[in-house]
């Protein structure tokens, strides 16, 4: 990252106006989000010569808590952190949206700055764009007074303006990605539901042995015939069922759960199989195998795992729907890895359905484009979008086969 040459400043050695706004454009445009707020806090103290300077974004409106985005302490940052505003001097700069300058005597009037030792405080509102409402602050705090410092301090206000732009991009994109979590998580919720029925089934097996074989360790115990190999193999026999029902629950909970995506190495092949033993039960009431056909050696991809699992799940449940009429021995989904290139990892799943019309070719995507009576026309819309997030593609291939066939792009992962 860029950095500011200055050092410590006395106002004799401080670069000229151009010169200023150049450094300071050079330190923090290629930044964002919190590099940016890092490169903007410890430039600006640098530019106006204080010790301390830092930015802040209001927690609740009207404001009565303030988080701190970065903290330059003159050698270094210090961890950010999370502070009321009633009696510190931020308290006008945000209340009455105006900048405000205490030129001296800051510890004797707001006691709770004792700490740092400071004399005098300058702080800068954050105002947002639409309503002008104060979003944050700029603050600097010196154990000295404060330069005078025209230049600098019309910097810092002009860089307020851009932290402001900034900080509401950060929230425009927290909200695009909340989102498109909860998109997630219904199509998920969808997916599952798909297979609910079976899935309840599958939970039923290894309760009902669990239930059996305490009925048995009972039995044994009132008969007084309890022989104690086969107590403690039928004690064995319900802790292994219990771990299972376990771990069914245990994984259906995790695909469940409301969690932000974690991109990391991912190991194609396994979320395949996750995928497809999630997707197993309800394959086998409706009369469909699944044949995976997974190459051998791929490195990994950089995803999230459970969202991988999530668009097979889909794409599997659109084509168990798709050879709902298809004879029984048509009826098979092959879900197929392989290294497209050298950057990408495609899974592919193909059906031997009816296959994609001109129509549906056309509006796959679309979101509530479905031709099922009870179809949301959620699932690919929603699948493409968490795969284009995550840096992936997703796309119906065209003319292949009797059935329809989806592929799932994931980039390589390089470690
Ligand atoms: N494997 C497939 N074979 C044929 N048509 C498909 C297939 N997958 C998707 N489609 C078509 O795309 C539409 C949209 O799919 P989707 O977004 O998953 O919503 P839904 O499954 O709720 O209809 C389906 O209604 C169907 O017409
Ligand atoms: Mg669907």
């Amino acid at each position: 990252m860029a950095e500011l040459g200055t050092g410590h400043t006395e106002s004799g050695s401080m670069p000229r106006g151009e010169e200023l706004l150049r450094l300071m454009v050079e330190a923090t445009s290629p930044t964002t989000g919190e590099e940016f707020f890092h490169a903007l806090v410890r430039n600006l103290a640098r530019i106006i010569g204080v010790k301390y300077a830092f930015i802040t974004e209001c927690l609740d409106q009207p404001p009565t808590r303030l988080r701190m985005l970065a903290f330059w302490a003159g050698d270094g940052f210090r961890d950010p952190r999370e502070y009321e505003l009633r009696a510190t001097p931020c308290e006008a700069v945000i209340n009455e949206a105006r900048e405000c300058h205490y030129p001296a005597r800051v510890s004797e009037l707001f006691p709770k700055e004792q700490a740092l030792g400071v004399d005098s405080y300058r702080g800068i509102p954050i105002l947002g764009s639409r309503d002008h409402r104060v979003i944050g602050h700029l603050a600097f705090l010196d154990p000295r007074r404060m330069p005078e410092h025209d230049i600098g301090w019309a910097l810092a206000r002009v860089f307020a303006v851009r932290a402001g732009a900034e900080l509401e991009r950060l929230h425009a994109e927290e909200r695009a990605r909340s989102h498109l979590e909860q998109l997630a998580r219904l199509s998920r919720a969808t997916a599952l539901g798909a297979m609910g029925a079976a899935l309840a089934h599958e939970l039923n097996q290894p309760l009902s042995s669990l239930a059996n074989y305490a009925r048995a360790c009972r039995r044994m115990l009132a008969d007084g015939r309890a022989d104690s190999t086969d107590v403690r193999e039928a004690l064995e026999r319900i802790a292994v069922n219990a771990e299972r029902a376990g771990a069914i629950v245990r994984n259906l909970r995790e695909f469940l759960a409301r969690r932000a995506p974690e991109r990391r190495a991912v190991a194609v092949n396994d979320a395949v199989r996750d995928a497809a033993r999630i997707a197993a039960p309800g394959a086998r009431e409706a009369r469909v195998r699944l044949r995976l056909m997974l190459e051998e050696g791929l490195p990994p991809v950089l995803a999230d795992g459970v969202q991988v699992q999530q668009v097979v799940l889909n794409l599997v449940a659109n084509g168990m729907d798709a050879m709902r009429d298809a004879a029984p021995s048509r009826r098979e989904i092959a879900i197929t890895t392989a290294r497209r290139d050298a950057a990408t990892i495609a899974i592919t799943v193909r059906d031997q359905g009816p296959g994609l019309n001109e129509e549906a070719r056309r509006r796959l995507f679309e979101p509530f484009f479905t031709t099922k009576k009870s179809g949301l026309g959620m699932g690919l819309c929603i699948c493409k979008s968490i795969a284009e997030a995550g840096g992936g593609r997703l796309e119906a291939l065209e003319g292949e086969g009797p059935g329809a066939a989806f592929c799932l792009a994931l980039p390589v992962f390089h470690g």
